[in-house]
Formats: C-alpha cells, sequence, structure tokens
C-alpha cells in the first residue's frame, strides 16, 4: 500500500553483520507492512563506511549538516522520510553497539540545519543480546534518550511483556537464535503495534 493514509517506517540495524539484528529488524518491517500497510524502508550498518562525529562544529556553524560524506548521507534521507523509526541494535558490553552510537551521534548535524527535522516522529527501539539479561534494557533507553533529545515521540510495547520494546535473547546464534525465541518476537509485535497505532493517530492530528 502506499498512499496518504500509509505510515512510512524507517528500520535501522546498528550491527556490523547481518545475523540477528537484521533478523529483527526485518521482521518488524514485515510484520508492519503485512499488518498496517506500512511503507517500509530499511538501513543496515553491515559493511557502511560510517565515520564517527569528531565535534568538528562544522553542521552548527554552516547548517549545510555533516562534514562527512559518508554512508550515513543515505540514512539521512531515509529518516526525513519516515514517519516512524525502529532502530535495532547488539548489545555491546551492557549497552547499545559502537555502529547504534555512531549513527545516533551524526544526528546531531540534521538537527542542527533543522531543529525541528525530527520533531513528532515516533520511535520504537529494539536490542538483542548473547545472553537472557546481558544489558538489553540499557540499549533500549540510549535510544529512547535520543528519540526524547531529537524531540521525537518514543514508544515501547506496553507492560506484561514488552515494557521498553523488543528485547532479545540470541544465544550468540545469529538469525536462528533470535526466530526462537518467541517471547521476543512477541515484545517485538507488541512494540510495533503501539509504534504504527501513535504514528497513525500523529498522522490524523496532523
Ligand atoms: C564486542 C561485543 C560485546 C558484546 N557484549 C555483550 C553483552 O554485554 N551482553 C550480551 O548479552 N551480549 C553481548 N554480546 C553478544 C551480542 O550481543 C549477540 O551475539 C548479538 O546477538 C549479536 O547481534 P548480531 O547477530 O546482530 O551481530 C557482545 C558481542 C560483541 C561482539
Amino acid at each position: 500500500m502506499s498512499d496518504d493514509t500509509s505510515i512510512r517506517l524507517l528500520g535501522i540495524s546498528g550491527s556490523p553483520r547481518k545475523k540477528s539484528t537484521d533478523y529483527i529488524v526485518n521482521e518488524a518491517l514485515r510484520y508492519a507492512h503485512e499488518k498496517y500497510g506500512a511503507e517500509i524502508e530499511y538501513f543496515s550498518a553491515s559493511g557502511k563506511n560510517m565515520k564517527f562525529c569528531i565535534h568538528c562544529d562544522y553542521c552548527v556553524r554552516k547548517k549545510e549538516g555533516c562534514i562527512h560524506k559518508d554512508d550515513l548521507v543515505e540514512l539521512y534521507d531515509k529518516m526525513l522520510w519516515a514517519d516512524a523509526w525502529i532502530i535495532g541494535t547488539p548489545v555491546y558490553q551492557g549497552t547499545l553497539s559502537a555502529q547504534t552510537k555512531t549513527i545516533i551521534d551524526r544526528c546531531r548535524a540534521v538537527v542542527a540545519r533543522d531543529p525541528k527535522a525530527f520533531m513528532n516522529k515516533v520511535g520504537a527501539a529494539t536490542a538483542v543480546g548473547g545472553d537472557r539479561i546481558g544489558g538489553q534494557e540499557p540499549a533500549i533507553q540510549a535510544i529512547i534518550n535520543f528519540y526524547v533529545i531529537s524531540e521525537m515521540i518514543p514508544v515501547g510495547g506496553g507492560s506484561f511483556g514488552s515494557n521498553l520494546g523488543g528485547t532479545f535473547w540470541s544465544k550468540d546464534k545469529g538469525a536462528e537464535g533470535v526466530a526462537e525465541d518467541s517471547e521476543g518476537i512477541r515484545s517485538l509485535h507488541r512494540t510495533i503495534n503501539k509504534l504504527m497505532k501513535t504514528a497513525i493517530t500523529m498522522k490524523n492530528i496532523r
């Protein structure tokens, strides 16, 4: 479906691999497309050239975007296009991956050009750890903090099973591990339900 009423949903995987995080973000997009007719776009950090923010303040002085012209330029366009985002991260050392952090740090350049660039877009997060309780919630919390700072509307999936977002235990078995995690899939679907319903409400208000 592609019309004025459909929600544009962007999925971002902040894993350097196309394994468990890639699987769950694509599952979120598939679910949103099939259940809600969402228009979907995907960006994976895997294989991408992404430079760190170096705090040169080029973006603040020039208001022309980031000084780095790397593979994140394509992502900036998708971020602006979308009504709603889901960012997925693998858990590294109890929090989000460096790739996910680089993506959100580099968004400073977009907001420096237009402070309202992301305002009222709806954001959700999902995280996958090799351990059952390995830092999924701190990883999700870091992404939610970014949404708040960007004046977006953060959502989780609600109490009794989803809480802050989609939480997965891969047992370090990649896509196969998360596909077997039925509680994780349930938490993700509930998060997408909330994300889509909130995005539809916001679109109706506009
Ligand atoms: C550098 C590094 C640090 C990690 N730290 C954690 C951790 O703190 N907690 C955890 O549960 N898993 C940790 N893991 C395991 C990954 O989160 C897990 O294998 C995840 O499924 C990888 O996602 P991917 O398949 O999308 O790459 C770590 C993996 C790496 C490479």
